[in-house]
This record gives C-alpha cells, sequence and structure tokens, in this order.
C-alpha cells in the first residue's frame, strides 16, 4: 500500500534512480524483487513495484502514464485523456478555472494546456501526484491541497469532478458524493460556468435538477461518463451524446415524430451506449429513416442501409420467435456459425446460450435477442462493414 512518504522518496534522486532501475528489470515480480532487494530496502523496492505496476496500468487512460505519479484510487477515478482533451476545450480559451476535485490532474493537465488552473485536491498523497504531474508536463496548472467546499472560488469558471467512491464502494446518488453535488449550487454562484462530472447511472431527476444541459460521453463505444454544463457553458440543446475519439455529437432535436413499431426490416440499428443513455434514439431513427420492434427497446429497424457513427449497422439475414432448435436448425441451413451474441430486454444469458448452440458454418452470424412486439426473438444478422 503506497504512503504519501513512499511517493516523497519516489519524487526524491534515489527514488528515481530505484524506480528507473526496476522499470529497466524484466522476469516476473519475485525475480525483480529479489535483485533490488539486494541493494535496497523493502519499502523503497515495494514502493517502486507498486507505482509501476499503477503506470502500466495507468497505461490505459493517459500515453504519459510511464512518467505520471498515481496513487491506486487516483488512477482509478481519473478521467482518460481522450475525455479530458474534449472538455478543456469547452471552457474558453485562456479563461482561469478551478479545478474543485483535481484527484492525480487527469483533467487538470489538460485544462492547463491553455487556461490558467488552480487545482484543489483534498487528500495530500493525491494531491502531490497532482503537483508532480504537472510539474512533468509543464502545465499551466496549480495544485494545493485542501477542501475545495472551503476554498475562496474567484476563477472565471469551474470544473467540479467528486469522489463517487466512500468508504471503499461506489455510491450511487449525488448526496453520497465527496463533496456532496449540492455543492454545484454554491458554486454556480460564484463563476460564469461550471462543468460537473458524474456517473452517467445518476437517475435523470437528479441531473437535471443541476443543470440544463447534459453531456453523455463514450470511449470507444462504452458509456464512460455524464457532464452537466452550467451557467455560460450551457449548450443549446437540452441533452447531447458524444462519441470519442470521433469527437461527433448529437444533440436532441425540438421536435421528433414519435416512431412507429414494425417487424424486423433488412436492417437493424444498435445505437452507441451513450445514445441510449441520453435517450436520443428518436433522433437516430430519423438519421435511418427507421422504426422500433418494439416500444421498450432501443434497437432500430429499417429497410435504408445508412452509415452514421451513432449506431452500429447490421444485415438481418432472418428472424424467428426465440426457440434454440430452431434457431440452431436455421443456422445450419444457412451455413453460419456463431461469432457473437447480443440481447436487450430478454432474459436469456448469451454465455449459457453460446453453449447450447454449436456448429462450424463457413459464414458468420451475430445473433440478437430481443422482444419484438412484446415477444422473445432472435435476430440472425451481420455486421455491415461500410469499408
Ligand atoms: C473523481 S476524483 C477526481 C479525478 C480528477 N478529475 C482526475 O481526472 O484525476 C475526486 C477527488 O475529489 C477529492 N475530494 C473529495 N472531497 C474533497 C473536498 N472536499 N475538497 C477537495 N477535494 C476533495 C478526492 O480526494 C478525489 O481525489
Amino acid at each position: 500500500m503506497l504512503t504519501k512518504s513512499d511517493i516523497q522518496f519516489l519524487l526524491s534522486p534515489l527514488g528515481h534512480k530505484v524506480l528507473n532501475e526496476a522499470g529497466s528489470l524484466s522476469g516476473n515480480v519475485l525475480q525483480k524483487v529479489d535483485y533490488l532487494r539486494k541493494q535496497y530496502p523493502r519499502e523503497q523496492v515495494a514502493a517502486s513495484l507498486d507505482m509501476l505496476e499503477l503506470r502500466s496500468r495507468g497505461r490505459a487512460k493517459f500515453s504519459n502514464a510511464d512518467r505520471m505519479w498515481f496513487t491506486p484510487q487516483g488512477l482509478e477515478q481519473s478521467s482518460g485523456e481522450v475525455i479530458a482533451k474534449y472538455r478543456a476545450v469547452q471552457f474558453p480559451l485562456g479563461s482561469s478555472i478551478n479545478d474543485l476535485c483535481c484527484g492525480i490532474g487527469g483533467d487538470s493537465i489538460q485544462l492547463g494546456v491553455n487556461h490558467k488552473v488552480i487545482s484543489i485536491d483534498i487528500d495530500p498523497m493525491t494531491a502531490l501526484c497532482a503537483k508532480s504531474n504537472f510539474d512533468i508536463f509543464g502545465s499551466n496548472a496549480r495544485a494545493i491541497c485542501g477542501d475545495s467546499t472551503k476554498l475562496n472560488i474567484t476563477a472565471d469558471f469551474a470544473f467540479f469532478d467528486p469522489s463517487r467512491r466512500s468508504g471503499g464502494r461506489t455510491v450511487r446518488h449525488g448526496d453520497q458524493y465527496s463533496p456532496p453535488l449540492s455543492f454545484t449550487h454554491e458554486i454556480s454562484k460564484k463563476v460564469a460556468g461550471l462543468a460537473v462530472k458524474v456517473s452517467p447511472g445518476l437517475p435523470d431527476l437528479e441531473m437535471e435538477s443541476f443543470a440544463s444541459t447534459i453531456e453523455f460521453i463514450s470511449v470507444r463505444g462504452e458509456c464512460k461518463e455524464a457532464v452537466l454544463w452550467c451557467g455560460a457553458l450551457s449548450r443549446p440543446n437540452f441533452k447531447s451524446a458524444t462519441l470519442l475519439p470521433e469527437n461527433v455529437t448529437l444533440s436532441n432535436l425540438e421536435f421528433c415524430e414519435p416512431l412507429s413499431i414494425t417487424p424486423p426490416l433488412a436492417y437493424l440499428y444498435e445505437p452507441d451506449p451513450a445514445v441510449v443513455r441520453a435517450h436520443l434514439i428518436q433522433e437516430v431513427a430519423e438519421i435511418v429513416n427507421g422504426s422500433l420492434m418494439d416500444s421498450m427497446i432501443a434497437y432500430i429497424t429499417s429497410d435504408h442501409l445508412t452509415q452514421t457513427p451513432f449506431a452500429t449497422a447490421y444485415k438481418i439475414i432472418d428472424w424467428m420467435p426465440f426457440h434454440i432448435k430452431n434457431l440452431q436448425r436455421r443456422l445450419r441451413q444457412l451455413d453460419r456459425r456463431v461469432v457473437a451474441i447480443k440481447k436487450r430486454g430478454v432474459p436469456m444469458d448469451p454465455l449459457d446460450l453460446r453453449k447450447k448452440i454449436t456448429g462450424d458454418g463457413r459464414g458468420e452470424a451475430i445473433i440478437v435477442l430481443t422482444r419484438i412486439n412484446d415477444s422473445p426473438s432472435a435476430l440472425i444478422c451481420e455486421l455491415v462493414n461500410f469499408s
């Protein structure tokens, strides 16, 4: 378990030496410990290997993870570089920003590229990591350790990413965040505009009580977070979904025709999770000229093939009420083998079904289990490749 003094040691010239040496070793952990323990005390070796492990995990979020400083929680709660970069450019160029819960600095590093940033975190070890990360990147951000609810906020704008963990567990409601989400109202009174990062799982009504515009963000097809944009940072549309790294945004339309319900047509469209979370199904249906197959399920069907970043398109080869033997028989007739099973709105377990459906047909099939006009059904599909 890393401590603040471990990090202080690692930041010292001797710490750098041990860390570099540990990083250059090959072999498994035991071999590395064996080798390093001949020269350095146990705590120094453990701290170095812990930091290297965090850096290795950090590569999934940061391109420069191998030079960064992390705490386990700080890494886990940090915004990845792709989202942080996208969000930072939404603040007016050259403005001053208070990052009110900066963690190890995932957001502040990017905010500091074109803004003057003062970043604060209540945890001394985390604030130390943030400061060290700003030093590495020559960032305009300055880290201080303290309680953001007591900070005299003087910046033009603020970014607020409260902690969603308490006693080692993830909390579900804004009043359990630390500081609580209600702090948003206090911050809003002091700045021209504010962005708040929250879990995309937070109930709609709760989000709407804090902001007039809400954006859901997905990265490579996974809905990662929601941002509440307040004051001068508010967007013209109430809800939007942004897909990264493509950097494309779909916003709610003022008016949408109610969607019709039809049986499956030539194509199936699976909207991106951020689009689904933002309730923008009608907007995607307008793009692909589609309808729903069930009023409660976010799959769209259409006779038109339209390329859109907001949904994955599949060609529907056949469909039927769900029945394993019939499905298996049809796959054999079609000479197809199952390569993936997706499901939405039905209780079936795809892993269980995968074991039961055998066959090694020459063609590929993606099985989609869903409700069609309220009855469990299976669609045999193939991915449309637009390239
Ligand atoms: C979700 S993390 C922030 C992650 C950060 N945006 C990043 O990308 O690295 C939340 C942080 O809030 C800090 N925190 C909790 N209560 C605080 C308070 N009252 N004042 C300042 N920081 C606080 C925690 O220590 C934690 O590091």
